[in-house]
């Protein structure tokens, strides 16, 4: 199975062009520990870190280097703070297409080493993803070489590159066929993590696709949770402004070090009629909730894929949540992508060698 079997709803590519690996239909998952502790009932995770090259940002991927193919184009140009450069760099292998990648200065070793492995060529960018005159400067230049007539720049958010964020869309069309089927209640409220926004605003528009064509009678909340050192839009939804804000950017989770609006005003505009509020957490609580998560759930994820169930918890003990609410919360990249935040999780925990004398 893959992204394709919605391939009605998302951006049309002829079927030949189509590139895939598997992607999508992740599982959800009851959470056993930490929702009931929480007094959450009906918490799942949806584990976006199980797609193939380890994130949701696959889903982005297919839709985006198949578009491509179909368009005769041989060269993809993308700017990442890693998981879309994985997610390009394995599709463009897959498709035989070559794939320079820009990533921002922080990204972790795991995520730069994973693209190179799929062979593209890839570079860091000093202070990109940190200041947002800078970064804004580095989009604008890598824009000009993604107008070349056989390249296309791929940076995952709606303002640059609608058709791959349309197959993030997919999320929605398999939660809420997983609501149906697996919970057999609709869902209240899904969180998702917020860097760019595009995470948000993909999943907040797949439900308004299902909400138009009147497969579902209403959208759950989409609740946008971001680490208070890049809060661009949290707490923009919270306080009922209208739009986003840059910000230099102080937290350390990787993926979620975006200090320009990319898709942050759609976010605010579209999410709030969900209901959907911003949530803000420190990095220590996403550090804790991905120490949780691998602890008393067995789910193995990067602090980014912790963040929207850190954000949950936030909301959950602020009152906001009933506790019998269906919630979603995406865990959106592998643990295997940030080695450091492994290290951070063991705290000096060592692996001893035995000699056969000492076992016995
Ligand atoms: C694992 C992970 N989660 C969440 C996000 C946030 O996505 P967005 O920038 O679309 O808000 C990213 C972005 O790179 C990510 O890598």
């Amino acid at each position: 199975m893959s992204i394709w079997r919605w391939a009605n709803w998302i951006t049309p590519v002829p079927e030949q062009h189509r590139v895939t690996l598997g992607e999508g239909n992740t599982p959800l998952v009851r959470s056993t520990s930490i929702g009931p502790a929480a007094g959450l009932e009906n918490l799942w995770l949806k584990l976006e870190s199980g797609n193939p090259a380890g994130s949701f940002k696959d889903r982005f991927g297919a839709a985006a280097i198949s578009a491509m193919r179909a368009e005769n184009q041989t060269r993809c140009v993308a700017t990442s703070s890693g998981n879309t450069g994985s997610a390009v760099a394995a599709y463009c292998a897959a498709a035989g297409m070559r794939c320079e990648i820009a990533v921002v200065e922080t990204a972790p070793q795991g995520k730069l080493r994973q693209m190179m492995a799929y062979g593209a060529n890839v570079y860091r960018i000093k202070d990109f993803g940190l200041d947002p005159d800078l970064s804004a400067k580095a989009f604008e230049t890598l824009m000009a070489q993604g107008e070349a007539p056989d390249a296309r720049l791929q940076v995952s958010s709606y303002i640059y590159s609608v058709p791959g964020m349309t197959g993030v869309e997919t999320i929605s069309f398999e939660l809420a066929e997983q609501a149906e089927q697996q919970l057999q209640r609709p869902i209240d409220h899904v969180f998702c993590p917020a860097g760019g926004g595009g995470l948000c605003l993909a999943v907040c528009r797949g439900f308004a696709r299902l909400v138009s064509e009147s497969r579902l009678p209403v959208s759950p909340a989409i609740e946008c949770v971001q680490p208070e050192g890049n809060d661009t839009m949290a707490t923009a939804l919270s306080e009922g402004a209208d739009r986003a804000r840059p910000i230099t950017c102080t937290t350390n989770i990787s993926g979620l070090q975006v200090p320009n609006i990319n898709d942050g005003h759609l976010v605010v505009e579209e999410l709030r009629p969900t209901g959907g509020r911003g949530q803000l957490v420190t990095d220590e609580a996403v550090w804790n909730t991905q120490q949780r998560l691998a602890t008393e759930e067995g789910i193995f994820t990067e602090p980014a894929g912790a963040t929207a169930l850190a954000g949950c918890l936030e909301a959950a003990t602020a009152g906001r949540i009933d506790s019998d609410a269906v919630v979603i919360c995406l865990v959106t990249g592998s643990g295997f992508k940030d080695e450091a935040s492994v290290d951070r999780m063991l705290d000096g925990i060592e692996c001893p060698t035995l000699t056969l004398d000492e076992l016995g």
